[in-house]
């Protein structure tokens, strides 16, 4: 499974990716707008195991951004369960290096296709923190919909939070 973007290729994470990406990974400033199951600092091995964590996962759901054949971030779906199995939360970085390129916005489109096209799912949501502006950004370019605002919903370095909850449903879903 892969997903040719234009800007860049996403497609499945190989074991030769732990090393180049940590170089992106370890950063303070990608770290503060992502969950703390996202290292700090952030090292090859725990790139080696995240890697490893999601070989298995059928269908895939984690995905490596390749820009220009490097490694520079990542995407995955993270599936609901239950009652909540049609849907699904989309989480993304990407490399500083990388930002304002237009990339993740690709990428989201084509995830989120993959998402309905072979998931089968009707729904895709995403958490962003209320003043991450390029991520909402991102979001909104991509079709989704803000439906509300989580006040006091997250703790990350310390400060309490507010995060916006953006979906997208699938057409004619
Ligand atoms: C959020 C992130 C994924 C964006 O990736 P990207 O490839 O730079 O995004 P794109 O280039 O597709 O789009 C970014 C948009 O935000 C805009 N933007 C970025 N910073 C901005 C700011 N401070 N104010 C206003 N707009 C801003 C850009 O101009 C662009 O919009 P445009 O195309 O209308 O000009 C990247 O910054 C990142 O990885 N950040 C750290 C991790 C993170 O926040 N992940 C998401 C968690 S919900």
């Amino acid at each position: 499974m892969e997903f040719e973007c234009g800007v860049c290729l996403v497609r499945p994470w190989r074991q030769a990716d732990a090393e180049p990406i940590t170089r992106h990974a370890n950063d303070r400033e990608v770290w503060l707008n992502l969950r703390d199951r996202f290292p700090h600092p952030y090292g090859v091995a725990d790139a080696a195991a995240y890697i490893r964590s999601v070989a298995a996962r059928t269908p895939p759901t984690s995905f490596v951004i390749a820009v220009a054949g490097e490694p520079a971030g990542g995407i995955a779906l993270r599936l609901g369960e239950d009652i909540e199995r049609c849907g699904a939360e989309i989480g993304y970085w990407l490399g500083r290096a990388y930002w304002g390129r237009g990339i993740m916005t690709a990428t989201v489109r084509a995830v989120t296709a993959y998402a309905f096209a072979s998931l089968d799912l009707l729904r895709v949501f995403a958490l962003p923190f209320s003043d991450n502006v390029a991520s909402v950004r991102v979001l909104e370019k991509a079709g989704y919909v803000r439906e509300g605002l989580l006040r006091s919903s997250a703790i990350k370095a310390g400060q309490v939070r507010d995060q916006f909850l953006y979906a997208t449903i699938r057409p004619n879903g």
